[in-house]
């Protein structure tokens, strides 16, 4: 049995098989196995030129043995249950030092949980968020690391070589210990929700509000490309929405159902972000139009019992393309900087010191939201870490010129009955975040009302104020 690999790579489905292709291609001598035999064998077998840095084993045991010591193996199966099973099947297996590295899409919470498991059994763990699709993980993947640091410093130069560059840098990076890597890639995905939503809507504006087909509506989002929205999410969208069904003729996106699938990545984002006090209110909006666009037999019921969504916008209403771009561009920050505020809380709670300017430029290429914006980002980030990016002067500025036309659009949208949920929760949270004086004075007083939980006063320092209600002493 041939030995000698410089990394294992358990999983040979789409992700796994690009991956390894992708250390071939970069020198790396790669060993797989799959519990499915026949399939990592086609996988070599039909690697080309890059077949003779491939092993398949049929066995873990064979498949650890092809491995230099210390040994590296990362992991690309489907996460939860089946990481745990092979993690418990490859322990028999592994000596001390021995790493495992889980590349899927992992609820952080696990990564934490399973690299206390393995630091108690002397093997490292590295939790390693990786983001770009099929074609990321071939050509150049954003792979966001966390867990033993020493860990990621072995298997880096095969990290980082396979992985996209920006600026001659490499989009890897190690972003703090157990499930940092995994709680990035989390945000990133709960970004990308709320960034495929706000596309959506204003996708959604074009097509009902201004009657437009596919055609023009490509043409559109392929300028925007050109523009300060330049970014992959954008550019597939021109994809999307200019290809045709070689079935029917028809353009393809008007074929496709309108029901949004999601694997929970969106939704652990909110659950994380109501653990930590924080309102990435962009993403909750995108998780909730996906969980009710599932609902088809509802929503069609809803069309019969209350028509009239969808209205063409009147002559005089009719926004220019530029204030659309404009609505885009302000919603994006507002929905970036929650998600880097989340970061940030995170951070603290958990103890991870993340380097948000440092995740902020490893998102710049290779990950579904790269974006000729995130260059800004990170610059605002590096230049002062704890502010928040809407307060950062560059961004300010911009979100200050393109607010109006984000509020424009959402006006539109409602006075028009054409659903633009997260644009419109960019807007209130933009607002709630310039009010000196919010409303929670009200929460406070009813809160105080009905449960004498005590507020603070504006005129007075110090907590446990009551009002004079007329029922205060029932309540006490
Ligand atoms: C990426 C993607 C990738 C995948 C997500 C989204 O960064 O490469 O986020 O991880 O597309 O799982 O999936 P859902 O939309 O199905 O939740």
């Amino acid at each position: 049995m041939a030995s000698g690999c410089d990394i294992g790579l358990v999983g040979a489905g789409t992700m796994g098989a690009m991956l390894a292709l992708n250390m071939a291609e970069n020198g790396f001598r790669v060993s797989v196995y799959d519990l499915d035999p026949e399939t990592s064998r086609k996988f070599v077998t039909s690697a080309g030129d890059l077949a003779d840095r491939l092993q398949a084993h049929e066995t873990l045991a064979d498949f650890v043995q092809s491995l230099k010591p210390p040994r590296s193996i990362i992991l690309l199966v489907p996460a939860g249950a089946p990481v745990d099973n092979l993690i418990a099947a490859l322990s028999h297996h592994l000596d001390d030092q021995d790493l495992v590295i889980d590349a899927g899409n992992a609820n952080f919470r696990d990564s934490v949980r399973r690299a206390e498991v393995a630091a108690e059994n002397g093997h490292p763990f590295l939790g390693i968020g990786v983001s770009g699709g099929a074609s990321g993980a071939r050509f150049g993947p954003a792979i966001m690391a966390g867990g033993d640091k020493h860990a990621w410093e072995r298997v880096s130069p095969i990290l980082t070589a396979i992985a996209a560059q920006s600026d001659g840098q490499p989009c890897a990076a190690w972003v703090g210990p157990d499930g940092a890597g995994h709680f990035v890639k989390t945000v990133h995905n709960g970004i990308e929700y709320a960034d495929m939503q706000m596309i959506a809507e204003v996708y959604g504006i074009l097509r009902d509000g201004l009657a437009l087909d596919p055609k023009a509506i490509s043409a559109i989002f392929a300028r925007w490309n050109e523009g300060p929205l330049q970014s992959y999410l954008i550019e597939i969208t021109a994809e999307v929405a200019g290809t045709v069904d070689p079935e029917s003729d028809a353009p393809v996106l008007d074929i496709i159902q309108d029901r949004a699938g999601q694997k929970g990545t969106g939704r652990w984002t909110l659950i994380e972000a109501q653990h930590l006090g924080a309102a990435p209110t962009v993403v909750e909006a995108a998780v909730a139009a996906r969980n009710l666009s599932a609902e088809l037999p509802l929503r069609q019921a809803g069309a019969a019992r209350f028509p009239g969504a969808g209205r063409p916008l009147g002559e005089s209403d009719t926004p220019t393309l530029e204030v659309l771009e404009q609505a885009l561009i302000a919603a994006k920050i507002i929905c970036y900087a929650q998600g880097f505020d989340l970061l940030a809380k995170a951070s603290d709670a958990f103890n991870w010191s993340l380097p948000l300017p440092a995740i902020a430029r490893l998102w710049r290429a290779g990950c579904i939201i790269r974006s000729g914006m995130l260059n800004d980002m990170a610059a605002a980030l590096e230049d002062s870490p704890e502010t928040n990016l809407l307060l950062a002067p560059a961004l300010a500025e911009r979100v200050s010129g393109a607010q109006p036309a984000l509020r424009q659009t959402a006006i539109l949208a409602m006075q028009n009955a054409i659903p633009a949920p997260a644009l419109s929760a960019a807007v209130s949270y933009f607002d709630m975040l310039r009010s000196a004086r919010s409303t929670a004075n009200m929460i406070q007083g009813q809160r105080d009302f009905f449960g004498a939980h005590g507020f603070e006063r504006t005129d007075r320092p110090g907590t446990g104020f009551h009002g004079p209600w007329h029922n205060r002493h029932e309540q006490r």
